[in-house]
C-alpha cells in the first residue's frame, strides 16, 4: 500500500509539468527519508579514477543505487551502460529519483577540440561557444549529464600543469571565455536532451598554488582574490553555470572544500547561485590533511556546513552524515537545503520527466565522432594556433619538393590529444606528417625522421635526423611536450623544451637549412634560443583530432593565423610569476638607471611574448584614435573610436585589444588591464572604423573599502594587437 502511495505521489510530480520546478522539488524532498536525503549528498566513480584511491564502500553500484544511497555517478559512458543504471535508480529504488551522471568533458568526449589554453588563444567566444556546444552534443548522446568543465582558474606560473585547461592569466578574457563554454554546454534550454549541465571549477584560487606545485598552498590578499581570481567565477554565475566544484587548496588558513566564507558568503550570498556545489575528488576527506578537521567525520560537518552539497569520492558524506544528524551535530534544514540545490539541477535537466533522454543508441551512433562534429575540430584547431616568429619562411611556397619532419612529436598520434582528452581517439589524430602528406599529396617528398624521444639523454637518433634534414628544402621542427607533461599533477621546475631536443635543433641549424618550429605544449615555455635562431615558430599547443590538417594549412598560407597569447611568455623560469596585468610599485624599473629600481641583475623585465601577441601573414595598422568626449561622469559609457588597416598582402583577421589604465586610485591598480577585444577581418589594403565602449561597470575595481567602484580621476586607454604595441589616449572621469 504504501508503495502504490509513493509511486502515485512521484507520477503526480512527474506529470505536474506546470507546477514551478520548486515546488516539484519540495514535492519530492517531502517523501524522502534521512539516508535517502544523504544519498543524493554522495558521488562515487563507477569507471576508472581520476584521482587517488579512497576508501570506497564495498557495496556495488547497483546495490547503493537500489538502496538511494547514492545520487550521482561519473566516469562511466555509452548511451547503453548509463540506461542501465538509470533504470535501476529510477526502476528499482523505492522513490526512483534520477541519477546524474557526470565526466570531465574537458575538450571533447571522443572528438578531441584543442585544449582549453589553445581555445582561448583564438579570442573568439563564439567559436568556442560553438565548440562546447559540439562537446554536448557528442557527450549527451553517450549518457552524460554533466561536464566538470569549464575550469575557469587564473593561471600566472606556468610550471603549474593545469594551466592548460584554462583559458590564461587575465581576469577578462577568461570570464569571456568562461561564459561562452557555459552557453555552449547549457544551450538555451537545459532540459533540451543535447545539452549538459556545467560545473565551473575550482572554486577557488586553484590556480595560484605556491611556486606552481599542483594541490600547493594559496595565499594573497582578498583584493587581489576578488579582483583577479573570483572574476571569471561571478561571470559564470551571472552566465547561469549549473553547478560550481570546490577546490583543492587553502587560501589564507582555510582549504577552499571548508570554506563558508566562499562557498556561502560569496558564492551564494553575494552572488546569487542557486545551482549545487560538488567537492572536488575527496577535497571533503583532504580536511583531514590540512589540518582543520580531525578525523573524516569532522570533514564531512565542515565541509556540508561550508556549502559543499555534494561529496565527491569523499566517504566523508556516506560514512558519516546520517549520524551527525542523529547526533545533533548538522541540523536536517542544512541537509534538506544541499538535497533541494541537487534535485533542482536534475529537474532543470529534465531528468525526472525522461531519465532516459540521454540514453538513445541511435542518437550516439549519430553524433560520436560525426563527420559534422570533426570538422569542427579544424574549425576550432585553425584559429586557435599561435605564429610567435616569421621572418618571411612562411608561408611556404607549395612547389616545394623535399620536406624533413623532424622531431618526437611529428608522427605522434597520442600527443596531439592533450592532457584531458577524455575519449579521444588516436586512430582518427592527424599528425603532422599526415597533414603535409594530405595537402601536398604526391607532388611532394615528407621524410621523417623522430631524432630524440621527448624526454631522456638518447641522442642516437640525431644522425639520422641530420642525414634526412640534409636531403631537405625545409626543415620542420616538430617538438614539445608529450600530453602527459601538463594536466593535473603535472608540474615542472622548468619551462625548458624537455630532454634532448632543443639540442636536436641546435645540430639541425647548423646544416643552414630553413626551418620553422612546430611546438606542441600545455605550458608557456621558455624559447629563446629558437627565436632567435628558427625563422618561424607556430604555437600550436594540442590541437586534438585534426592537428596535421589545420597545421597544414597555416605552414602553407591556406589559413592565415589570427591567435594571440592568452598568457605571458617568459624569457626565464626565474621571471616567474610573469603577467601583463602587473602593478607599477613605488620603484618601477629606469631602464637608463636601473640601480635601486625594480629589476634583475641578470635578466630583463620583459617577457620574451607578451600577453595579446600573435603575428599575422599580413600586417595591421591602428591608427586614428578617438574618444567620445575626454570627460566623463562616472556613470557615463565612453565610446572609443580607432581605425584598424591591412597594410599587408594577405586577407587576415586581427584581435584587436583594448587596455586601459587607471592612473591614481584609493588603492594601487595595475599598468594595464584589458577591458575589450574584437577579431577584425579584413582584406589586404582594406581599413575598418572600430568602435568600443568603456562602460562604468569596465571601470569598476575595489577600493580601498572592497566596495566595487568607479573612481573619479584621470586614466590612459590602450589599443593594440597586443599587450605592450599600443596607441593611447587619455580621459578623465568625473563625480
Ligand atoms: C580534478 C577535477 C576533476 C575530478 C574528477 C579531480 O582530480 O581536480 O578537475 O573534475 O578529478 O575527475
Amino acid at each position: 500500500m504504501k508503495k502504490v502511495l509513493i509511486l502515485l505521489l512521484i507520477s503526480t510530480i512527474i506529470s505536474a509539468q506546470n507546477r514551478s520546478t520548486e515546488q516539484r522539488v519540495d514535492s519530492v524532498l517531502a517523501l524522502m527519508n534521512l539516508e535517502e536525503k544523504v544519498g543524493q549528498l554522495v558521488q562515487y566513480s563507477s569507471g576508472w579514477a581520476t584521482g587517488s584511491k579512497t576508501d570506497r564502500p564495498e557495496e556495488s553500484s547497483s546495490d547503493l543505487l537500489k538502496a538511494g544511497k547514492i545520487g550521482s555517478f561519473f566516469n562511466i559512458v555509452g548511451a547503453e551502460t548509463t540506461r542501465e543504471l538509470q533504470r535501476i535508480a529510477v526502476e528499482e529504488s523505492r522513490l526512483k529519483i534520477p541519477v546524474i551522471i557526470g565526466l570531465d568533458v574537458i575538450h571533447g568526449y571522443k572528438s578531441t577540440f584543442p585544449v582549453p589554453i589553445a581555445e582561448a588563444s583564438s579570442w573568439n567566444p563564439e567559436l568556442v561557444k560553438k565548440s562546447a556546444r559540439w562537446q554536448a552534443i557528442e557527450s549527451s548522446a553517450a549518457g552524460v549529464h554533466w561536464t566538470f568543465n569549464p575550469m575557469v582558474d587564473i593561471a600566472r606560473d606556468p610550471r603549474w600543469g593545469r594551466i592548460v585547461e584554462g583559458s590564461g592569466e587575465d581576469p577578462y578574457l577568461g570570464a569571456a571565455m568562461a561564459v561562452a563554454r557555459i552557453k555552449g554546454y547549457q544551450g538555451d534550454d537545459l532540459s533540451a536532451s543535447n545539452t549538459i549541465a556545467a560545473c565551473i571549477k575550482h572554486f577557488a584560487g586553484y590556480g595560484a598554488a605556491e611556486a606552481g606545485r599542483d594541490y600547493n598552498t594559496v595565499d594573497f590578499s582578498e583584493r587581489t582574490f576578488h579582483e583577479f581570481y573570483l572574476r571569471p567565477f561571478k561571470a559564470a554565475v551571472d552566465a547561469g553555470a549549473a553547478t560550481l566544484m570546490s577546490s583543492f587548496n587553502e587560501i589564507g588558513g582555510v582549504p577552499a572544500s571548508g570554506s563558508h566564507y566562499l562557498l556561502t558568503k560569496v558564492l551564494r550570498g553575494m552572488w546569487g547561485f542557486d545551482g549545487f556545489v560538488v567537492s572536488d575528488w575527496n577535497s571533503v576527506g583532504e580536511l583531514v590533511p590540512h589540518g582543520v578537521a580531525a578525523n573524516l567525520k569532522e570533514a564531512a560537518e565542515l565541509g556540508l556546513e561550508a556549502g559543499v552539497d555534494m561529496d565527491m569520492e569523499g566517504n566523508a558524506y556516506f560514512r558519516h552524515m546520517v549520524e551527525l544528524v542523529n547526533e545533533g551535530m548538522v541540523s536536517i534544514e542544512t541537509i534538506d537545503e544541499s538535497v533541494r540545490r541537487i534535485l533542482r539541477i536534475k529537474f532543470r535537466l529534465g531528468l525526472f520527466d525522461d531519465p532516459y533522454k540521454y540514453n538513445n543508441v541511435e542518437t550516439e551512433k549519430k553524433n560520436v565522432l560525426s563527420d559534422e562534429i570533426i570538422k569542427a575540430t579544424k574549425d576550432v584547431a585553425l584559429e586557435s594556433m599561435v605564429l610567435l616568429k616569421n621572418d618571411g619562411l612562411l608561408p611556404l611556397k607549395k612547389d616545394i619538393r623535399k620536406i624533413a619532419v623532424i622531431g618526437p612529436l611529428g608522427q605522434s598520434k597520442e600527443d596531439p590529444l592533450g592532457p584531458w582528452n577524455q575519449q579521444g581517439q588516436k586512430d582518427y589524430v592527424v599528425t603532422v606528417v599526415e597533414g603535409l602528406q594530405n595537402k601536398l599529396g604526391s607532388s611532394a617528398e615528407i621524410m621523417f625522421a623522430e631524432g630524440c624521444k621527448i624526454l631522456g639523454e638518447d641522442r642516437t637518433g640525431f644522425a639520422e635526423a641530420l642525414e634526412t634534414a640534409k636531403k631537405a628544402d625545409v626543415i620542420v621542427l616538430s617538438l614539445g611536450e608529450s600530453l602527459h607533461l601538463s594536466g593535473e599533477a603535472q608540474s615542472r621546475s622548468t619551462l625548458d623544451v624537455p630532454g634532448v631536443q632543443e639540442e636536436l635543433a641546435k645540430e639541425l641549424h647548423k646544416l643552414g637549412k630553413p626551418m620553422v618550429l612546430v611546438l606542441m605544449n600545455g605550458r608557456p615555455l621558455t624559447i629563446n634560443w629558437f627565436d632567435e635562431n628558427v625563422n618561424a615558430i607556430l604555437e600550436c599547443w594540442f590541437l586534438g583530432l585534426q592537428s596535421g590538417n589545420a597545421i597544414a594549412d597555416v605552414l602553407f598560407g591556406d589559413y592565415n593565423p589570427s591567435g594571440k597569447l592568452p598568457v605571458t611568455f617568459p624569457k626565464s623560469l626565474g621571471q616567474v610569476p610573469l603577467y601583463y596585468n602587473h602593478k607599477n610599485t613605488g620603484r618601477p624599473l629606469n631602464p637608463k638607471v636601473p640601480a635601486y629600481t625594480s629589476h634583475y641583475n641578470d635578466e630583463s623585465n620583459d617577457p620574451l611574448y607578451p600577453f595579446g601577441y600573435g603575428l599575422s601573414f599580413t600586417k595591421f595598422e591602428y591608427s586614428d584614435l578617438k574618444l567620445s568626449k575626454s570627460e566623463f561622469k562616472k556613470d557615463e559609457s565612453i565610446k572609443v573610436i580607432f581605425t584598424l588597416k591591412n597594410t599587408g598582402k594577405y586577407a587576415g583577421e586581427e584581435v584587436a585589444q583594448l587596455y586601459v589604465r587607471d592612473l591614481v586610485g584609493s588603492v594601487t591598480r595595475p599598468v594595464k588591464e584589458l577591458k575589450d577585444f574584437a577579431k577584425i577581418k579584413l582584406n589586404p589594403g582594406e581599413s575598418k572604423m572600430v568602435e568600443f565602449s568603456i562602460t562604468p561597470e569596465k571601470l569598476k575595481f575595489f577600493d580601498l573599502n572592497m566596495d566595487f567602484v568607479v573612481e573619479p580621476g584621470d586614466f590612459k586607454v590602450f589599443i593594440g594587437g597586443n599587450s605592450v604595441d599600443v596607441i593611447e589616449q587619455s580621459f578623465k572621469v568625473v563625480e
